[in-house]
């Protein structure tokens, strides 16, 4: 209805606690990094502490439209921050906690960050991460470039209360290591306590009521030039879309036990553990660690634990599992799951089968979703028990997605047929724009196809109708579910004063799906030494993150170029596949670099 208003967070939790009287419903199972360290949170708790920080923000001079930064680790405390956003009309700006000082610094600085909101540090796995100390660096460097960033505040996390009291830990062994004495650097002219803002702020907090149009948040992802895209959902079309397609995609009951392990810093942690699970008053499981810490097992004594019913993770997670044999799978029970989800990437068929197989005892079905960040929610799945599957296919549309596969000319593919993968109508979560460049949003995914959504990914169409996504057609790659661009990596490896050129192509990887192949052109006076790579791949480690780190760096006198110069990355491909078929080569202006590339492949990882 035209003026009517809304508010996201309203519709989570005081609807859910005043209207459908889920107040002592959990909202959240927390499962620390260590075996043993948990915590829960039910929906009137979690009103309870997201009213309270709305008010913190509120009183640090935070207004509806300001953007704030949130770099934190798995932890409730990252959920009431988002929440307590989305509560007065802040947007918020989620980055992963694994990207890099640099690359939290570039978000804080595209979309002009008015506050941070951190952590202290973290385990994943039996690796320490101290969070405050990367998010220092990022700051100091947005200092350098003039932004008026002025308040960072901090969770206290690793050196929590209820876990070392005076610096004596109260809890048992395994939850020793949590209390050692980490230095957390303290900046006092902005830094301030999570715990000391909360502990004197009022629970009662009215709601910013929204226009459906209103921004909610953004949300960065690789863009093909290099520089990441501020993806912007907005508050009415998202909220129904993330509702609706978890409600549908899960087969969503009252008693369901849900846990997607996906990152809060990845769009399915926004739509699939946040925004669709609370809105329709679910129970989830929130994972702070990884799934092979402390044992292979971790993951089925997680569903065991909490009696998990619909469980959502990546491919990659699987055939990690899958490499390590049934065992681990088979000594736990699982007999509670009921449907399991896998998003991020293709699935191939022998890690579907498995996954059927071994962890859902061919009892559970597989909802195979295939979306984007910019698509807000699931685009083409299968709904569970309901969609006959075939494994490594994410079968048919959700409702009111309507895709088509068009050939190189734009025209529309009709039955058997394979081609990009497009949508011909709108639906409710599809990204606005990309924050503050309007223009780079219709040329991003409009301006190839007029009329049409272009959403980057090939795909085919069988005989039966059921559509098959086969991976990226442009200039982006996809490492273990995250998408990277080449020219990103590419520009991190240019820092590099022995690089003079580098190209970075796509290569298959059996548990990543795909890894990094760079070629690196040397400057005249440096050699291809050892040293070298691992300067370059740590380069790119501190300028990305430890997910763009490559796996095969080769030294490349020349590289395969047009004689107007643009590099052939389909060539750079073939040569890292060690596939001689190349296709016509007769437009290179270089042809005779091709056999020394050939002759100088990296066979093994390095
Ligand atoms: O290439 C597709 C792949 O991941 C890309 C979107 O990445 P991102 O925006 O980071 O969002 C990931 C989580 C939704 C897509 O363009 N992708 C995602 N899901 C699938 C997939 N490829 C094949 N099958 C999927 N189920």
């Amino acid at each position: 209805m035209k003026g009517a208003t809304t508010n996201i967070c309203y519709n989570l939790l005081d609807r859910n606690v005043n209207e459908k009287k889920l107040g002592d419903k959990i909202a959240f199972y927390w499962e620390g990094n260590e075996p043993g360290d948990s915590a829960k949170i039910t929906y009137s708790e979690l009103l309870h502490k997201v009213c309270q920080f709305a008010n913190v923000l509120r009183s640090q001079g935070v207004k509806k439209g300001d953007r704030i930064s949130i770099y934190m680790p798995m932890i409730l405390e990252l959920v009431v921050a988002m929440l307590a956003c989305a509560r007065i009309g802040a947007l918020h700006s989620i980055v992963f906690a694994g990207f890099s000082a640099d690359s939290l610094c570039e978000r804080i600085l595209d979309c002009g960050c008015s506050l941070l909101i951190t952590a202290d540090a973290f385990y994943r796995g039996d690796k320490l991460i101290i969070l405050k100390q990367i998010a220092d660096e990022a700051l100091q460097k947005c200092k350098d470039k003039g932004c008026p960033l002025k308040k960072c505040i901090v969770v206290k996390h690793l050196a929590r209360e209820e876990v070392a009291v005076d610096g004596t830990c109260s809890k048992s062994p395994p939850l020793k290591r949590l209390c050692q004495d980490v230095q957390i650097p303290w900046n006092p002219a902005m830094d301030v306590w999570w715990h000391e803002l909360m502990s004197s702020a009022s629970s009662e907090c009215e709601p910013e009521w929204c226009d459906s149009e209103d921004e909610l948040f953004i949300l960065y992802t690789s863009g093909s030039t290099g520089k990441p895209k501020g993806v912007l959902h907005t508050v009415g079309g998202y909220m129904l879309f993330a509702a609706t397609s978890f409600k549908y995609v899960f087969d969503y009951q009252p008693e369901d036990v849900y846990w997607c392990t996906a990152d809060i810093g990845w769009i399915t942690g926004h739509s699939y553990l946040t925004y669709g699970p609370l809105a329709n008053g679910a129970t989830s499981v929130l994972f702070e660690g990884v799934p092979t810490y402390p044992d292979i097992g971790r993951m089925w004594s997680i569903v065991d634990k909490y009696k998990v019913t619909k469980f959502y993770t990546a491919p990659t997670a699987i055939r990690l599992l899958m490499k390590q044999g049934e065992e681990p799978v088979r000594k736990h029970s699982r007999k509670s799951l009921k449907v399991l989800g896998s998003v991020g990437e293709p699935i191939n068929p022998e890690a579907w089968l498995w996954y059927y197989r071994v962890v859902g005892e061919e009892r559970c079905p597989i909802v195979d979703t295939f979306w984007q960040t910019e698509t807000g929610g699931h685009m083409l799945t299968p709904l569970p028990a309901a969609t006959p599957m075939k494994p490594g296919s994410a079968t048919f549309p959700f409702f009111g997605v309507v895709p088509a596969i068009l050939n190189e000319s734009g025209e529309e593919l009709e039955g058997e047929a394979e081609g990009y993968l497009v949508f011909k109508q709108p639906w409710p979560g599809i990204m606005r724009t990309l924050y503050g460049n309007h223009q780079q949003f219709e040329t991003t995914y409009f301006k190839k196809f007029p009329g049409y959504y272009v959403t980057g990914d090939g795909c085919r169409r069988d005989k039966d109708g059921y559509y098959w996504i086969t991976g990226r057609i442009d200039d982006m790659l996809n490492v273990s579910g995250h998408l990277l661009s080449t020219a990103e990596v590419e520009s991190a490896l240019l820092e590099h004063a022995a690089i003079s050129e580098a190209a970075v192509v796509s290569h298959p990887h059996p548990l990543k799906g795909e890894c990094l192949y760079c070629f690196v052109t040397l400057r005249d006076g440096h050699e291809f030494t050892k040293k070298l790579t691992d300067e370059l791949k740590k380069q790119v480690r501190e300028k990305i993150g430890p997910i763009a780190t490559p796996d095969y760096i080769q030294c490349a006198p020349g590289l395969p170029k047009t004689r107007s110069g643009k590099i052939t990355r389909r060539i750079l491909r073939k040569i890292a596949k060690n596939d001689q078929d190349l296709g016509d080569i007769s437009t290179l202006a270089n042809p005779g670099i091709i056999k020394h590339l050939f002759n100088s492949r990296c066979d093994t990882k390095q």
